[in-house]
C-alpha cells in the first residue's frame, strides 16, 4: 500500500511496544489522582464551538488552530484543542458547585490542534490535565503543583524545572499592562509581525515570542510581580510558603504567561532539558473568571495539563522506560493430528483461570511454534502432541532454563496457575 492512506499529517499510530509504554504512564495518572483525591471526569471529544472561543480571540489556539467544523444539523462544533474549557462547563451543567468544593477532577485525552507538525508537536496529542474548582485558597494552587510533580516522580522523571509566576487579575493586569505598552512601543517597528498584532490584542503575550529581537526588547520588560494588587501578592506569598513546606524546587520567572487568555494569579510551566527552551512538557494555572464567563457562579479555579506525548519522549531520551512486553506466561505448541483441537480446549481453559497463553494458529512446523514462543516472549511451552495426548499427557518446558517435565493433561491447568503465581510473587519480592 502506498502512503496516500498514513495516518493524517500531525497524527500517529501508538503501536504495540509503545501502548505498553503509555498504560504504564496512564496507570501513574490514575493511582496518583487516587492519592491526590482526584476523579476521573471524561467529557466529549467535541464541543460547541463558542465554548472554546472564550479561550481568547487573540491567542492562536483560537485564531489558527482549532478543527471546527459544522455537523450535518448545521450546528458548530470544535474538536476539543484543550480540557479546561469542557471541564468548566461540565461543572456548570452538572451544578457541581451543589457539591462539597473544591471539586477536584482529571483527565487522560486527545487534543487537536491544527498546529505545525514537529517533534513533539502533533496535531493530535495527549494531555493529563486536572481541575481544582471552588477555591482561591493558594493552598489548592500548591495541591495542584504537587500533583503535577509527583506524577512526574513515579514515572520516573524527577530532573525537572517548574517556573512560577503570577500574572494578576482583573483588578491589578490593566495597570501591568499599560507598563507593558509604554516598554514594548519605542521599540515596536523592529519586533516581528506577530508582536505587532499582539501590541493591539494581548501585550502580554509579547513577553512568550521566541523571535530573538523581541527576546531582546522583552529582556527588559517590566515584571509582572511587581505590579500585583495586594491580594494578588498575598496569594502568590503564601503559595511560595506552601511550596517551601513540600520542599519543592521552583523558581519565579516574573515574565512566564501562557497561551490561553483564562488565566488570572498563578501560572507554571514544567520543561525538561531534553525538549528546548520552547517546548514545555506541561503548564497550569488559575482561571478565576471563566466559570463566571460562562455564565455561571464565580468559582475560582486552578489547574494544570501535562503532554504525555512529550512526557514519553523525554522519558525515553532519558533511557527512563524499561522496555516493556506484554510477554505470556505459556505458549501451547502443537504436534500431529488432533492436538489443535486439544490444544484449543486447554487454551481456553487457561485464559479461564487467568493465565496469558496463546497457541500456534497457522499449522506451522513444531520448530517454527517454537520460535514463536520465544519471540511472545513465553515463559512455558506446553507441547500438545498426539503421541503423548494418546497417552492422556503433555509436554511441559520452561523456556529460559529448557527443564522438561511430563504431566497429565487435567494437571496442567493447576500447575500453571501455581506457576505463574510463584512468579508473581518473585517479582514483586524483587522490586
Ligand atoms: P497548554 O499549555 O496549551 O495548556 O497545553 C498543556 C501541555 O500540552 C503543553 O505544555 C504541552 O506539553 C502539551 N501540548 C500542547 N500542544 C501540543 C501539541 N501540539 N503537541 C504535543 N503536545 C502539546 C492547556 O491546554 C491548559 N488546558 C492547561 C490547564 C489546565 N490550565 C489550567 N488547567
Amino acid at each position: 500500500m502506498g502512503t496516500e492512506y498514513a495516518a493524517p499529517r500531525g497524527t500517529r499510530d501508538i503501536l504495540p511496544g509503545e501502548t505498553e509504554k503509555w498504560r504504564f504512564v496512564e496507570e501513574q495518572v490514575h493511582r496518583t489522582c487516587a492519592d491526590f483525591g482526584y476523579a476521573e471526569v471524561r467529557t466529549p471529544l467535541f464541543e460547541h464551538s463558542e465554548l472554546f472561543g472564550r479561550l481568547g480571540e487573540a491567542t492562536d489556539l483560537v485564531q489558527k488552530e482549532m478543527y471546527s467544523f459544522d455537523d450535518r444539523g448545521g450546528r458548530g462544533l470544535t474538536l476539543r484543542p484543550e480540557g479546561t474549557a469542557p471541564v468548566a462547563r461540565a461543572y456548570l451543567q452538572h451544578h457541581m458547585d451543589a457539591w462539597p468544593q473544591p471539586v477536584k477532577l482529571y483527565y487522560i485525552s486527545p487534543m487537536f490542534r491544527y498546529e505545525r507538525p514537529q517533534a513533539g508537536r502533533y496535531r493530535q496529542h495527549h494531555q493529563f490535565g486536572a481541575e481544582a474548582l471552588g477555591t482561591l485558597d493558594p493552598a489548592i494552587d500548591a495541591e495542584v503543583i504537587m500533583l503535577a510533580v509527583e506524577f512526574y516522580r513515579r514515572v520516573g522523571l524527577s530532573d525537572l524545572s517548574l517556573e512560577l509566576n503570577s500574572i494578576g487579575c482583573p483588578a491589578c493586569r490593566p495597570g501591568y499592562r499599560e507598563e507593558l505598552s509604554r516598554h514594548f512601543a519605542p521599540h515596536l517597528d523592529r519586533m516581528c509581525g506577530d508582536c505587532q498584532v499582539r501590541f493591539e490584542r494581548n501585550v502580554l503575550r509579547m513577553l512568550d515570542c521566541k523571535q530573538p529581537e523581541c527576546r531582546e526588547v522583552s529582556a527588559g520588560a517590566p515584571r509582572s510581580t511587581d505590579h500585583l494588587c495586594p491580594e494578588c501578592r498575598r496569594h502568590l506569598d503564601e503559595l511560595i510558603l506552601y511550596l517551601e513546606a513540600a520542599g519543592l524546587n521552583w523558581r519565579l520567572n516574573p515574565r512566564l504567561v501562557r497561551g490561553i487568555d483564562y488565566y488570572t494569579k498563578t501560572v507554571f510551566e514544567v520543561s525538561a532539558a531534553v525538549l528546548g527552551a520552547d517546548r514545555a512538557l506541561g503548564g497550569g494555572g488559575r482561571y478565576d473568571g471563566l466559570i463566571a464567563e460562562l455564565g455561571g457562579p464565580d468559582t475560582p479555579a486552578v489547574g494544570f495539563g501535562l503532554g504525555l506525548d512529550r512526557l514519553l519522549i523525554v522519558l525515553e531520551e532519558g533511557g527512563l522506560l524499561l522496555p516493556v512486553g506484554q510477554g505470556v506466561e505459556a505458549f501451547l505448541a502443537c504436534a500431529g493430528e488432533g492436538a489443535h483441537a486439544a490444544a484449543f480446549k486447554l487454551l481456553m481453559e487457561l485464559r479461564r483461570a487467568g493465565v496469558a497463553a496463546d497457541m500456534d494458529f497457522t499449522q506451522r512446523s513444531l520448530k517454527a511454534q517454537m520460535k514463536a514462543a520465544d519471540h511472545m516472549r513465553a515463559r512455558y511451552v506446553v507441547i500438545v502432541g498426539q503421541d503423548e495426548l494418546a497417552r492422556g499427557k503433555v509436554i511441559l518446558r520452561e523456556m529460559s532454563g529448557g527443564g522438561q517435565s511430563e504431566l497429565e493433561v487435567h494437571e496442567l491447568v493447576p500447575r500453571l496457575v501455581g506457576l505463574a503465581r510463584k512468579s508473581l510473587r518473585d517479582g514483586s519480592e524483587g522490586k
